[in-house]
């Protein structure tokens, strides 16, 4: 017989481990099952291992043109081992990190496959390897896996390590020479922008008449101009048909099909929650097209049990992750806080980036908001200029017509990622532009963009 906690987690990514170090921050005792490693797909097969390749794909690109800067290297080139071997060094000391905070907080963290399996005497019962342990309450907090269509050939693909998905492209030894993405969303487009800048030739397949899933359409547009201009080909409005040894059909809505020669097809049409065998039936968790469903709160519709990260299927972001960790655990402990899903940011780590968070022109004229659009280039911005030389990154802004508030930032350019906290923080507040135009941004960067943008609002 395992042991008793006042919290049992499945599941040590982002969601899971950042809840238990709140909860045992708290006061209360904590067991977390992991049968992967800790952190999750993000720390070890997602946003960091990611964010490693591409910063070395960065320097690549910046020394090889160089010269535009007053710098000249020679013979430059990028060592995809070296690169990998970086990656895992980073994935790994992370890792250790997690492993490191969770033991000092005394949480019990057990490497194996865990079930619900019912509930007695006031108790949920969890069993892994064997061992039965008890928890008062649970979190289900288990992440989620790459969406397997039903493409013919996909499965035989699979088996002959001709398919990937990010997970395994992540770790491939060498460059492919061809590779096809299926898929032209966020993880098709970052690990096409590293795959490309390492020598690869890339091919995106996408179903959408657009690359980038809900992002803005103008932001878009730009990305995918400038990953056109590294090489990348997109088939747009085309979905993969069937894959064979060696290449993959694409059809078109007209009825014509395209052949892809390919070394290695990425599949990245996006993720679903993992709720398969966790037992969540043995207690009546409720779910919906596959994913647990949650409130605000991020409780289930069992009482004792919460859901947290991808499993509730509600924005599968490691951000949002820690976030619902920590809404649930204050729920725990009896401090209820509710989520709020309308500011949360978006960011494609490419080369410009991408980020965007709020409404978009789209979703606002769906919900019928009215609103202004205010949009400028960054080369309005000194640094921008200074950096690129003449980049093509733009800055949108939407205000809401009336309140006079920001209901959407949308950018597209370097340090777009850092730069989209700012106006995270702006669309969860209710301040009118005017209150906004008075914040003093540092000087010069490009976030001060949203100054000058913010200045259009008559
Ligand atoms: P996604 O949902 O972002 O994109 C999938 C794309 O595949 C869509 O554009 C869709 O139209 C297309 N598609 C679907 N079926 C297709 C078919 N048969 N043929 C051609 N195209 C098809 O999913 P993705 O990129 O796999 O990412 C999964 C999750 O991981 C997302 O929820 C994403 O937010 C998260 N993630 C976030 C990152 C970040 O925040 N930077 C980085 C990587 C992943």
């Amino acid at each position: 017989m395992g042991k008793t906690y006042d919290l049992i987690i499945l599941g040590g990514g982002p969601a899971g481990y950042f809840a238990a170090e709140r909860a045992a921050e708290g006061g209360l005792s904590v067991c977390v099952f992991e049968e992967r490693n800790l952190g999750g797909v993000c720390l070890n097969e997602g946003c960091i291992p990611t964010k490693s390749l591409l910063y070395s794909a960065k320097i690549f690109d910046n020394t090889r043109h160089g010269a535009d800067y007053g710098v000249t290297a020679e013979n430059v080139s990028l060592d995809h081992e070296k690169v990998l071997a970086r990656k895992a060094k980073t994935v790994k000391s992370l890792v250790a990190g997690v492993a490191g905070a969770l033991k000092r907080l005394k949480v019990d963290v057990i490497a194996e496959r865990a079930q619900i399996t019912g509930k007695t005497d006031g108790k949920f019962t969890v069993e892994a390897a064997g061992q039965t342990s008890t928890g008062d309450r649970l979190l289900i907090a288990a992440g989620s896996e790459a969406v397997l269509p039903p493409i013919p050939g996909l499965k035989e693909g699979f088996g002959s390590g001709f398919v990937l998905t990010s997970r395994e492209a992540l770790d491939i030894p060498a460059v492919p020479k061809e590779l096809a993405v299926i898929g032209g969303g966020v993880i098709g487009l970052e690990l096409a922008n590293y795959f490309a800048l390492a020598g690869s030739k890339v091919t995106v397949v996408e179903m959408l008449p657009e690359v980038g899933g809900s992002i803005d359409a103008d932001v878009a547009r730009i990305l995918r101009g400038n990953l056109e201009k590294i090489g990348l080909t997109f088939l747009l409005s085309a979905k993969a048909k069937e894959i064979g040894d060696g290449f993959l059909i694409v059809a078109s809505p007209d009825g014509t099909e395209t052949k892809i020669n390919a070394d290695k097809i990425l599949l990245s049409i996006g993720r679903r929650a993992s709720t398969d065998g966790l037992g969540l039936e043995k207690i009546g968790v409720l779910t919906e097209r596959g994913a647990v469903v949650t409130d605000p709160y991020l409780r289930t519709n069992v009482p004792g049990v919460w859901a947290a990260g991808d499993i509730n299927g509600k924005s599968m972001l490691a951000h949002t992750a820690y976030r619902e960790a920590m809404a649930a655990v204050n729920d725990i402990l009896g401090k209820p806080d509710p989520v709020r899903y309308d500011a949360i940011p978006q960011v494609i780590y490419t080369m410009p980036e991408a980020a965007g968070v709020g409404e978009t022109e789209k979703s606002a004229a769906e919900k019928g908001i009215a609103y202004e659009v205010h949009q400028l280039p960054l080369l309005y911005s000194g640094r921008y200029l200074a950096e690129t030389g003449g980049g093509d990154g733009i800055c949108k802004l939407l205000i809401e017509k009336g309140t006079r508030r920001l209901l959407g930032a949308h950018l597209i350019g370097n340090y777009a990622s850092e730069i989209i906290l700012s106006p995270a923080i702006l669309v969860g507040s209710a301040w009118p532009a005017d209150t906004l135009k008075k914040i003093v941004f540092p000087h010069p960067t490009v976030g001060e963009i949203l100054r000058d943008v913010l200045l259009e609002v008559k």
